[in-house]
């Protein structure tokens, strides 16, 4: 009998996430039946989505993707050997079939990776996955970019950031990047080759823009919203494009007084802005299109990455937390095997 172990979260988060919201429990898993599969995690995905409310009742099992190996199956479909992505949760072992992974806010639930050749499989929880698509996706289709426009990127040295800043190089635009620390700007320009950065922690950024973005910002790929955003909205060109991924900055923040920011709308109006949110699960049709495009930079070496692994099964909760601290940098990611 396969013993799984994973883990529950408690009770809602508050404010930053603590240990004490998590606990690991172990759970006999039964026989195969026909059709099902067992996959044996190898990596699971740390990200910020993770934070949000898991639903109505606790204690409730933690969600996330992984990538895992089927390790004994009675599906062909899925034969044992086989490497898949799937959105299992923070667990060690699932048995599972794909007519239980169909119905899914992050559709496709599971599919079989792409061949990696000689890369990580762990890539298909960042660069070549739902990240990746994030990046790609989000920033093409929503900022739609064109060669020779000034691009600004906020979480630049996160693994949506760092990928969607690259993305905006290899089409040929010109990149500034906002990260929390001198090292992750560094990486950012020195081995990313974003055109300029800036410390958010250290830099009047307003005045950064004045120096930098001369002509105003065409695109902002937003990951932390707040007053990082206002300002890079402040500066907008005439017909700017802003992609809203996400707004990491209030996740995490329960003083009303802190989760507010300088108002937008005379921005909105004057400079004549295209603002739109927008969810990775919308391009879920094309999840493989973007996993190959993406695949291909890297191959090509047009696309770096970096990943913050953490091993252990035991870690995850400590880079949970770490993420919303600033101590990734990439991809987040626990090494379960
Ligand atoms: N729309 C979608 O479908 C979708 C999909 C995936 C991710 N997302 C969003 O995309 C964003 C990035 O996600 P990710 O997975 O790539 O995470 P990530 O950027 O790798 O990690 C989070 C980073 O956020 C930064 N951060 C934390 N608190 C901050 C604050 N108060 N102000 C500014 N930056 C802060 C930290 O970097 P610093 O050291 O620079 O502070 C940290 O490293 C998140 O907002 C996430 O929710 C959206």
């Amino acid at each position: 009998m396969v013993v799984a172990k994973k883990y529950i979260v408690v009770n809602p988060f508050e404010g930053e996430p603590k240990k004490s919201d998590f606990m690991i429990v172990e759970e006999n898993l039964p026989e195969l039946q026909e059709d099902e599969f067992l996959a044996e995690a190898a990596y699971m995905s740390i990200d910020p989505y993770q934070r949000m409310k898991l639903g109505n009742k606790y204690p409730c099992d933690m969600i996330g993707g992984q990538v895992a190996k089927i390790i004994a199956s009675r599906n062909s479909e899925y034969p044992e050997g086989t490497w898949v992505m799937g959105h299992f949760g923070w667990r060690t072992h699932t048995i599972s079939k794909p007519e239980n992974e169909k119905f899914c806010m992050q559709k496709p639930f599971l599919y079989k990776l792409p061949d990696f050749e000689d890369l990580p499989v762990s890539l298909a929880l960042g660069v070549c996955g739902r990240v990746g698509n994030t990046a790609y996706f989000g920033f093409t289709q929503i900022c739609q970019p064109k060669p020779g426009e000034t691009v600004v990127v906020s979480g630049a040295a996160g693994a949506v950031g760092s990928h969607v800043g690259q993305i905006a190089k290899i089409l040929g635009c010109r990149v500034i990047g906002f990260a929390g620390s001198d090292e992750k700007c560094k990486w950012l320009t020195n081995k990313l080759g974003f055109d300029c950065t800036a410390n958010y922690k250290t830099t009047d950024l307003a005045q950064f823009l004045k120096e930098n973005a001369p002509n105003g910002v065409d695109c902002y790929f937003d990951n932390v919203g707040g007053e990082i955003s206002s300002t890079v909205l402040s500066q907008m060109n005439q017909y700017g494009r802003v992609a809203v991924c996400g707004a990491i900055s209030s996740y995490n923040e329960t003083d009303p007084a802190k989760r507010k920011a300088t108002i937008l709308q005379p921005f909105i109006v004057s400079k004549q802005l295209k603002i739109e949110g927008f969810l990775v699960n919308r391009y879920a049709d094309r999840t493989i299109e973007g996993v190959n495009q993406n695949l291909k930079w890297v191959k090509e070496g047009k696309l770096q990455y970096r990943e913050h692994i953490t091993d252990g099964f035991e870690t995850a909760v400590d880079a949970f937390i770490g993420l919303f601290r600033g101590e990734n940098t990439g991809k987040t990611l626990v090494k379960v095997k």
